[in-house]
């Protein structure tokens, strides 16, 4: 007999979880960049037509299949139909490979609030980062261990762990709700000094001047459907799971607007908060906005950000707000992440909780250091987060929405589902969007970064070391889905019947 199931304490509880989990690294880093090199102002056009055409809808998917189907992304997907527990193992597996990952970048923004207060990089921020911090040995597999890294790696693993095996509502739920209202605070803090730095005016202009044209160009198009997919945690088992805790009258139609909007909300505010701080940098230098490099992802947050706090008054209050935010942001995020995997481990080998979180868990923890602790890590994460990202979390997106519409022929029941536990109602449209206008939009996607990743070695990077971290990802992803849909269950998981609707 299988153990009854964990629960939210409430909708609150599981709403702030789903946004926690959305809320990350994303929406400081990325999303200000992504809007900006594609169109500023006029972003905004795209970025929504994904979110109404796309994020959402897949949202409300991901919801419907865990709350109906009551189980981790295998049982949820065995329990639409026995062939396709598969494509549940291939989310878990690609969850693993992020959360063995994103640990990593946790660590440094956790070091990077002690680097903010004595201003360990000097005048050289980027050789810091690069060299004195992560000693970069480049594209390689290394086994040389950096202590700076591997030690902290160690704790953040051990806390990671603790908050998963107190389970869901004294584990997940709690650290939410702490860390979650803090960061909104702490970020808005940072956002409010930022908006009065002198020449912030000038950055917020060169973030929302609209180019008009950008709108004609699909590669605009294809970066915000890839943002919004990112952006909301959707399309590979995290809300499925998360949904999956929630009692059988749950209010999923609504509940997924607020998360939605909530997410764009903070997206906004980072991107107000990060180029006010730009317009400063560039007012110090005495150079247009347009003219700074470094304005995305790691090199924003760990070698822009840096140098500009270098610049400012009472910059070490700068650094600490906004490390702290990344590491509050990125840790609610990773807790979502790893519950998708010992969630499907503890109920397909009938382990308790405990014992799940620490068998899978800890063999997680062992090969996030084997892989990333070393001087090749920041290589290795770079591409292993390009081919999970464009390459595994897309291909089980189009396969859920085919699986689901085609395979099963269950989304008029999913979308009674919803109608029947929701005060909102979704319409056939949902079903429109899920069966054809989704999976259609993601193929291109798909197919585009194919052709890009086939014809240029992904970050310039040698081909054989792109080919066996890129496609080891996604393969050994593939493989390890099949495998694990083979074994046996240890617990009762075809005897299941859902409500009727
Ligand atoms: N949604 C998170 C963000 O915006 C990122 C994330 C991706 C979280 C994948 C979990 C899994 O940063
Ligand atoms: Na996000």
């Amino acid at each position: 007999q299988a153990p009854e199931r964990e629960q939210w304490s409430g909708q609150l509880g599981f709403l702030l979880s789903a946004i926690g989990s959305a809320v990350g690294l994303g929406n400081i880093w990325r999303f200000p960049g992504v809007a900006y090199e594609n169109g500023g102002g006029a972003f905004l056009i795209p970025y929504l037509v994904a979110l109404l055409t796309a994020g959402i809808p897949i949202l409300l998917l991901d919801y419907s299949l865990g709350h109906r189907f009551r189980g981790s992304a295998p049982a949820a997907f065995r329990r639409l139909g026995r062939r396709f527990e598969a494509l549940g193992w291939f989310q878990v597996a690609i969850a693993f490979v992020i959360a063995t990952y994103y640990t990593v970048i946790l660590v440094w923004a956790i070091r990077y609030v002690g680097f903010s207060v004595t201003q360990a990089w000097g005048s050289d921020p980027a050789g810091f980062f690069v060299g004195d911090f992560l000693q970069d040995a480049g594209p390689t597999l290394s086994t040389d261990v950096v202590g700076g890294i591997f030690w902290p790696m160690v704790a953040v693993w051990a806390v990671t762990l603790v908050v998963l095996a107190l389970g869901v509502q004294r584990g997940l739920e709690r650290a939410n709700k702490v860390m979650l209202p803090l960061l909104v605070v702490l970020f808005t803090l940072l956002v409010v000094r930022a908006l009065f730095l002198p020449g912030a005016v000038d950055g917020l202009d060169a973030f929302f001047t609209p180019s008009w044209s950008a709108l004609a160009d699909p590669g605009v198009w294809i970066a915000a459907y890839s943002q919004i997919f990112f952006s909301l945690s959707i399309g590979f088992g995290i809300m499925l799971t998360y949904s999956s805790y929630l009692r059988r009258r749950a209010n999923l139609v609504p509940t997924s607007y607020v998360a939605a909007f909530a997410n764009s909300s903070f997206e906004v505010l980072a991107g107000l908060g990060v180029f006010a701080t730009l317009g400063f940098m560039a007012h110090q230098q005495g150079v247009a906005v347009g003219e700074l490099e470094g304005i995305s992802g790691v090199i924003l947050s760990f070698v822009t950000f840096p140098q500009v706090i270098s610049m400012m008054p009472a910059g070490p209050v700068f650094g600490i707000l906004f490390f702290v935010s990344l590491t509050l942001a990125g840790f609610t995020s990773l807790i979502s992440i790893l519950q998708v995997v010992s969630a499907a481990f503890q109920e397909k080998f009938d382990l308790g909780r405990a014992r799940g979180v620490g068998v899978v868990g800890g063999l997680c923890a062992l090969i996030s250091l084997a892989l990333y602790s070393t001087t090749s890590g920041l290589a290795m994460l770079d591409t292993a987060d390009k081919y999970a990202n464009e390459v595994g979390v897309i291909g089980s997106a189009i396969t859920m929405c085919l699986v689901v519409a085609y395979g099963a022929r269950r989304l008029p029941e999913l979308q009674a589902h919803l109608n029947w536990v929701s005060t909102a109602r979704v319409g056939r449209w949902w079903r429109v969007l899920v069966g054809a206008v989704v999976p259609l939009a993601l193929t291109l996607m798909l197919v585009t970064s194919l052709a890009d990743l086939v014809t240029e070695p992904y970050g310039g990077y040698p081909w054989a070391f792109v080919n066996a971290v890129g496609w080891g990802v996604a393969g050994g992803a593939l493989l390890a889905a099949l495998a694990l849909a083979a074994l046996r269950w240890r617990r009762p998981v075809d005897d299941f019947a859902p409500e009727p609707v």
